[in-house]
């Protein structure tokens, strides 16, 4: 037979493997490049407040029902839906995903293409010495290149897709497992190193020390958009990941635990950057540039510093990698399972379209930057537009189906393995479904795009 096999759907091999995979997704870029820039351009320490209640009250919740969809259906986003909802346009949700995902690939691959060049730079010497001053211009000169980001752009794509092609346990398990805490340890040492650089309290205060005049509508739907692109959720991801769990796992258990190792690999890079920004100089607003900035800032002031800048951008790459492969698994899945494709002919259908749309995102200040919708570039567009409109939007219908289209009682029994786990937090869960998450994504949201004032 031609085609893919369902019964030969490939599954998580341990538990550990399982909150590793979806912790390798969990942590990334968006913890380490996108969490500070957010963070620094929406006023610090109110911000960090609102994304932890944000984290935990809908986070964790919107990833356990994407667990929930995934293990029950044993399916891609689109078939998911498709298999718990038949005849129903709720399959458009996993739709919505699979546009999500090629987006996110998009941007997201380019900024880990960055690192390959960091890393690059590291080994050629391009940091010594310089200034952040010269480390800013150094960076925009890059993002304005027109080959070279591609080049890393292409780079990354193939890496990710040649792991892809290994296979769900091979592949994305075993590479997790490593690297993760490894890349722990390094952020732990670089926090050190910036909370004894002079004027770090600032740093800590800007971080840790809500000011809430500076708190408005986009900054909460920024907060938002932050937490779910953060923890991989709202587009299928977790669904994907959660098609191949196998049936005797703690779903509540699992999404706590991936949420708390995402929420503590972000704050302690906040703790890595602000104290060296404040003791530099820089502006905490300086967007995309400020990890790639603050960073070598910091591995100049180390005595060997060039062997931990080298040794912090390969393992950032790294666990961009386990996000990317993550991506491309939710296409890898749908165009194999939906389109009767096989693995392979879905991997190099997928990575082809994507040199398409990631080579415009990456080349988004050079070459293609001309290219514009709603006046952002596409780098910008993707980016602003997968955190904050079609990940809060996919997580709002995905609970919104599993609180009120999908019976209780099966939800109930996937979250308990069949009654063998007690579940005691359901009811606090199924409340958060039904009420708290719709109605609070709903205002978020129209408050933050400016409809609803309060
Ligand atoms: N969560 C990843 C990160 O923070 C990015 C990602 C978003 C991965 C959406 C998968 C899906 O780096």
């Amino acid at each position: 037979m031609s085609g893919f096999d369902f019964s030969k759907r490939d599954s998580f091999g341990s538990r550990l493997g399982v909150v590793a995979a979806a912790a390798g997704s969990a942590v990334g870029l968006g913890n380490i490049w996108r969490f500070p820039y957010v963070l620094g351009e929406n006023g610090g320490g109110a911000f960090l407040i609102i994304y932890l209640v944000i984290m935990f009250a809908i986070g964790i919740p919107v990833m356990m029902s994407e667990l929930v969809i995934g293990r029950r259906s044993q399916r891609n986003p689109v078939g998911a839906f498709r298999v718990l909802a038949p005849g129903k346009p709720w399959y458009l949700v996993g739709m919505m995903g699979i546009i999500s995902a090629f987006m996110i690939l998009a941007f997201y691959t380019a900024v880990a293409g960055w690192t390959l060049e960091y890393i690059y730079q590291t080994l050629t010497g391009g940091f010594s010495g310089k200034s952040s001053v010269e480390l800013t211009a150094m960076f925009d000169s890059f993002r304005s290149e027109s080959l070279r980001p591609a080049l890393w752009f292409s780079v990354f794509m193939i890496a990710t897709s040649a792991i892809v092609l290994g296979g769900v346990r091979k592949g994305i398990e075993k590479s997790t497992k490593i690297m993760m805490p490894l890349l722990f340890i390094l952020l732990l040492v670089m926090c050190i190193k910036s909370l004894t650089l002079p004027g770090a309290g600032k740093g800590m205060e800007f971080l840790f020390k809500p000011d809430f005049s500076k708190i408005t509508g986009t900054t909460v739907l920024m907060a938002l958009g932050q937490v779910f692109f953060s923890l991989s959720i709202g587009m299928g991801t977790i669904i994907t990941y959660g098609s191949y769990i196998q049936k005797d796992n703690n779903l509540a258990g699992t999404s706590v635990q991936v949420s708390l190792i995402d929420t503590a690999v972000a704050v302690l890079a906040g703790i890595a950057i602000f104290p060296a920004v404040f003791a530099f100089g820089i502006s905490p607003s300086s967007g995309e540039a400020l990890t790639f900035i603050v960073l070598p800032g910091i591995f100049q002031q180390m005595p060997g510093g060039m062997i931990f800048a080298f040794m912090f951008f390969l393992l950032l790459a790294l666990a961009a990698l386990t996000s990317t492969i993550s991506v491309l698994e939710v296409i890898v899945a749908y165009f194999s399972e939906q389109l009767r494709l096989t693995r392979r002919k879905a991997i190099i259908l997928a990575t082809l379209s994507m040199f398409v749309l990631g080579i415009t995102a990456s080349l988004s200040l050079g070459l293609t930057s001309r290219i514009k919708l709603f006046g952002l570039n596409t780098f910008d567009l993707f980016n602003t537009t997968t955190a904050n409109i079609l990940l809060p939007l996919g997580g709002l219908l995905i609970v919104i189906f599993l609180g009120w289209f999908f019976p209780g009682r099966d939800v109930k029994d996937e979250l308990s393995n069949g009654g063998s786990l007690k579940a005691r937090y359901y009811s606090l869960y199924r409340f958060i479904i039904r009420f708290v998450a719709p109605i609070a994504i709903t205002i978020v949201f129209l408050n933050g795009i400016g409809l609803l004032k309060i």
